[in-house]
């Protein structure tokens, strides 16, 4: 018999800046889904990348001062990049495609004429609003109070010839494949792309542009670039070879099983590439998966807010698995889930630590203290353990049902219901008392081994979310052999040897210290907020002018500092005492402590406005003010003292 073949895509990434927690979140449940299927007796394709062409990745490399490929490369190829991300977090993906390949590039020239040659791409005018300095077109409802998006300049009513596709003519089949098939998940996606996007009326889709160079030329039409939603979303089928040579197996794989997707891309998904794929008469897939959003604060990630979650950071402080197991066992998939350091932390103590780290080392850790490693071969079974036993034994059911919706967090939750169960059967039949007792020792032996054949169930089915610990558990249990490691065996009871060896080791998951790594956390995050505020932030210019001869009435001279000092009971004010030319010695107070400390102005050349009225600060009296320079910097205020030429005399008039 054929072995049943599984195709599964996630979004390809714009490289326009490093990656974070939010693609890690879609990478790690799509590798997750490519494992259980692999588990499960599937052919397996797997399959991500980077979407590397566009307006906003050639702006950037401009600003950068590289070429539009120098720039992607380095996001995709370097250091932390997307591919060390991948590797990092353990995806498992067969093929990996960058849609400024060759062969890539290629197969979308050919797919672009080959619509064009059926006439459902012609050429026709873009009509919009454009903004000369960005070289951009907006619609009326992307501007911002009537002005450019971007750069909020004005813009003006501009035409560019264009090609476009007939979207249009696609409507009623598009309506089709989302109201009355699965093609669409979850089910909540599809009212609202019908309702919003089709009902209203498909217009026909702008598929090149003329402003930027940098995406795949259309080649029959010079100066024409392939809109980078059509070179995209064909990254599915070319990666397997479709209309290039590079690969072979369209074939075999196409149509994909599944493209798990953010929701703010389902429209593409659901709406632009069905109708593409229609036109060049190929199998649709068959189902988009729209997932949520991992929000902070109810809000977007993002690098201006200084709030991106890097998951680099975790990883490191807590382990991979640990993060993959947190991103799928915590948000539902289909809906917007709030990230937090405090959930990632308790999830990680609650789940792994104290539920299936303890469970894996107080069975083994018994099996190695009453029997020496290696349970006895007879054990004394008793109807107490049947609870427990077909718990574990039907698990696979209940969890492959939940895999199949790609319902991650669910799969875990039956998981967890068994790990608690097991605990709560340690303390039901308290193997401490067995072992004191001689003659309970088979007793002891199949309330271990009950344990043990627990772990290794949940062990087989958390493989695919968490992988390296999934086989150090194994060795710890003794499921030595491929076989009891695998989808066949894990709903059959008995499957480890009664006479099994264990190894206790290390502990799988130590206990996090929740306040000190949260602290670290938020810490690392308020240094990020602080990177993202504006390097230098001005006070706002003064609206009004001041008349002339207002002006000269402030008397600006040069003084000498000839002492400065803190004042008592104050941490802002210093004192100081100036030569301001006329004999007499001034006194001004000045709130510029924070910045400096006091000898280190004395015999300095400063600037003072003399003819101020005299304030009384703690007591003292100021007479005048010394002018300083005021501006913020990384959200933190900063002054300098305006310090002038040492050779200018004291009381020189500043003019
Ligand atoms: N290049 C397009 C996809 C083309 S697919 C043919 C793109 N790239 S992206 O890098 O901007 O986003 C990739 C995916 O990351 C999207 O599915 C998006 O929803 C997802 N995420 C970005 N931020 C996210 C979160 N905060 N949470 C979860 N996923 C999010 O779109």
């Amino acid at each position: 018999m054929d072995q049943k073949k599984f195709y599964i895509t996630t979004p390809i990434y714009y490289p326009s800046d490093k990656l974070h927690i939010g693609h890690t979140y879609c990478t790690v449940a799509a590798d997750t889904m490519a494992r259980y299927k692999r588990m499960t007796g599937y052919d397996v394709m797997f399959l991500t990348g980077t979407d590397e062409h566009g307006q906003k990745i050639e702006t950037k490399a401009n600003e950068a001062g590289v070429t539009p490929k120098e720039f992607v490369d380095r996001i995709v190829e370097g250091e932390r990049g997307v591919l060390d991300l991948w590797k990092l977090m353990n995806i498992s993906n067969d093929r990996f495609i960058r849609t400024t390949d060759d062969y890539h590039c290629e197969s979308v020239q050919k797919i672009f004429k080959k619509m064009y040659e059926k006439g459902d791409i012609y050429k026709g005018a873009y009509k919009g609003k454009y903004c000369t300095p960005c070289e951009s077109f907006w619609t009326e409802s992307q501007l911002v109070d009537g002005k450019c998006p971007d750069c909020g300049r004005d813009v003006h009513d501009a035409e560019e010839e264009a090609y476009f596709f007939k979207l249009s003519k696609y409507a009623d089949r598009v309506q089709h494949l989302l109201e009355d098939t699965d093609f669409l998940q979850p089910r909540t996606r599809v009212n609202e792309m019908v309702n919003n996007f089709i009902k209203p009326g498909l217009e026909d889709l702008c598929v090149s542009r003329t402003s930027f160079s940098w995406g795949i030329p259309v080649d029959f039409d010079p100066g024409h670039v392939v809109y980078v939603w059509v070179d995209a979303l064909f990254n599915y089928p070319t990666a397997l070879g479709f209309l290039n040579d590079k690969y072979h197996d369209y074939e075999h794989y196409w149509p994909a099983d599944v493209h798990f997707v953010g929701k703010e891309i389902v429209r593409f998904h659901s709406i632009i590439w069905p109708a593409m794929l229609m036109s060049m008469e190929m199998p649709l897939p068959k189902h988009v998966y729209g997932h949520g959003w991992l929000v902070i604060d109810g809000g977007k990630m993002s690098k201006s807010k200084g709030n991106v979650v890097d998951p680099y950071v975790l990883a490191e402080m807590f382990g991979v698995d640990a993060l993959r197991f947190f991103l799928l066992r915590t948000f539902p998939f289909g809906t917007d889930g709030n990230f937090s350091n405090e959930l990632l932390i308790g999830t990680i103590n609650t789940d792994l630590a104290n539920k299936l780290g303890n469970l894996v080392s107080r069975t083994t850790g018994m099996v190695e203290k009453y029997f020496g490693g290696t349970l006895p071969a007879t054990h004394e079974d008793d109807p107490m353990d049947c609870e427990l036993k077909k718990m574990a034994s039907t698990l696979r059911e209940r969890y492959e049902a939940e895999m199949e919706k790609f319902q991650f967090q669910n799969a875990l939750e039956e998981i967890f219901k068994v790990i608690d169960r097991a605990n709560k059967y340690i303390d039901e039949t308290t193997p401490w008392t067995l072992g004191k007792d001689e003659s309970r020792r088979d007793r002891l032996a199949a309330v271990l081994y009950n344990l043990l054949e627990t772990v290794r169930i949940c062990t087989t089915l958390m493989q695919p979310m968490m992988p390296e610990t999934c086989a150090k558990i194994f060795d710890k249990i003794g499921a030595n052999c491929e076989s009891c490691r695998s989808w066949d065996k894990a709903n059959v009871w008995g499957t480890l040897c009664a006479d099994v060896t264990v190894q206790k080791g290390e502990n799988l998951f130590p206990r996090v210290d929740f306040e000190k790594a949260l602290a670290e956390l938020n810490a690392m995050q308020e240094a990020q907020k602080k990177a993202a505020l504006p390097a230098i932030e001005l006070e706002p210019y003064a609206e009004e002018n001041v008349d002339f001869d207002t002006f000269c009435k402030s008397d600006f001279r040069a003084v000498k500092i000839k002492n400065c000092e803190a004042v008592k009971k104050s941490d802002k004010l210093l004192k100081f005492t100036l030569d301001d030319g006329s004999g007499t010695d001034r006194i001004i107070l000045s709130g510029i402590h924070k910045w400096y400390e006091p000898e280190t102005l004395i015999g300095k050349t400063a600037v003072a406005i003399i003819n101020l009225p005299p304030r009384k600060m703690m007591g003292i009296m100021s007479n005048g003010m010394l002018i300083s320079a005021v501006h913020t910097e990384k959200g933190e205020e900063k002054l300098n003292l305006l310090l002038v030429d040492d050779a200018i005399p004291a009381g020189a008039k500043l003019c």
